[in-house]
């Protein structure tokens, strides 16, 4: 990026902060965006009311152009930066990076107590551009793309296989079980070990949101449509945050599922996603597909696909719709 671009772009874009009436705007930049995958389109009225969330917008001429999205957690040390976007004619200009430092400077300037910034990347950006942070962890991502007519025949199948896997356990594998609010909370609040073993840097990923572990924390957590489901309640060696079904652009509207496996064990990994599978299964109708995402230690990629396209090659109609990703964990000093 040369000066002179820098030094153009950066006179003419103005910075405010978004409403509701932007929607249209932004969805205009956001076009084919995470592969007809965004979030955005379902989430932006959602984060205009949400408390310790700001949302920039960068307008050139009063036409938006660029969005960063903003949330204080941590008890307010930490922000965290999501959904940044650029027009796709303004690419390649230097404006990723205008928008950064604005939304960079403001929280500075109006929250002096914010220490530390946190996001996820799912693309790798490469050593240059990593050296800026710490690489918290890595997530592998499974994305399989399931035709709405196959998904119950899908859903079904995994459930047989996975039934007859915990049968031949001895002794049989318990059924997989839902997490209460205080269960929950005793486990990732009161049980350092069990943190340890399970979250990736001692992180919560919800859906490419990453928290720590604190009770405000899962205080924003109840606050959106999530379950959370274990192999067992004592000394769980899985568990699977289920975020609701979500529409998204692809295919001219589908639903996306996002599934954070957390824990090592392959096994009890498969039988509590398939539990989340089976949950909201009644859901996962009235779209065109339903985009499955699963994000697991890497560890864990390789059996969780051979689990769904076993399956899927048996139910017919799904197919891998990414090649093996990876989800990136980034923190820097603020
Ligand atoms: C990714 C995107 C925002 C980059 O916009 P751009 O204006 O072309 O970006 P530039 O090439 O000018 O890069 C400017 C800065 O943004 C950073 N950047 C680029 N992609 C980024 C990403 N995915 N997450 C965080 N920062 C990113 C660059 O590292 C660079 O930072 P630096 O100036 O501190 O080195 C744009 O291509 C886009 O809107 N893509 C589609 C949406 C998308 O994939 N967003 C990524 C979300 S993870």
């Amino acid at each position: 990026m040369s000066d002179t671009t820098a030094t153009r772009a950066d006179s003419e874009i103005e910075f405010c902060l978004a409403r509701e009436e932007d929607y249209d705007d932004v969805m205009a930049i956001s076009h084919g965006i995470y592969s007809g995958m965004d979030y955005l389109p379902a989430r932006y009225h959602l984060w205009m009311k949400e408390p310790h969330r700001l949302v920039f917008l960068g307008k050139r001429r009063g036409r938006v152009i660029a969005l960063e999205s903003t949330i204080l957690v941590d008890g307010g040390e930490t922000v965290i930066v999501e959904g940044l976007r650029v027009a796709p004619e303004e690419r390649g200009r230097g404006v990723a990076g205008l928008i950064q430092s604005h939304v960079a400077q403001f929280i500075k300037t109006h929250y002096p107590r914010v220490r530390t910034k946190r996001l996820t990347r799912g693309d790798n950006p490469g050593p240059q551009a990593l050296a800026k942070f710490r690489v918290l962890a890595t997530r592998a991502i499974l994305t399989q793309h399931c035709e709405a007519a196959s998904v119950g025949r899908f859903i079904d199948e995994l459930g047989v296989r996975v039934r007859l896997e915990g049968a031949g356990q001895h002794p049989p594998a318990p059924p997989p079980v839902t997490l209460q609010r205080e269960e929950l909370r005793s486990l990732l609040l009161s049980n350092p070990g069990a943190v340890d073993k399970l979250l990736p840097a001692g992180t919560i990923i919800q859906d490419w949101q990453p928290l720590r572990p604190t009770p405000a924390n899962l205080d924003t957590l109840e606050t959106r449509p999530l379950s959370w489901a274990a192999d067992r309640r004592d000394g769980p060696a899985a568990l699977v945050l289920c975020t609701a079904p979500y529409p998204i652009p692809q295919g001219g509207g589908s639903l996306r599922l996002n599934l954070d496996v957390f824990g090592r064990d392959l096994p009890a990994a498969r039988r509590v996603l398939v539990f989340q599978m089976e949950r909201v299964r009644g859901a996962l109708g009235g779209g065109a597909a339903v985009i499955l995402n699963v994000y697991s230690d890497p560890a864990l990629w390789e059996g969780l696909r051979e689990l769904c396209e076993g399956a899927g090659g048996v139910a017919g109609g799904v197919r891998r719709y990414r090649e093996y990703w990876e989800q990136l964990l980034l923190e820097t000093d603020f």
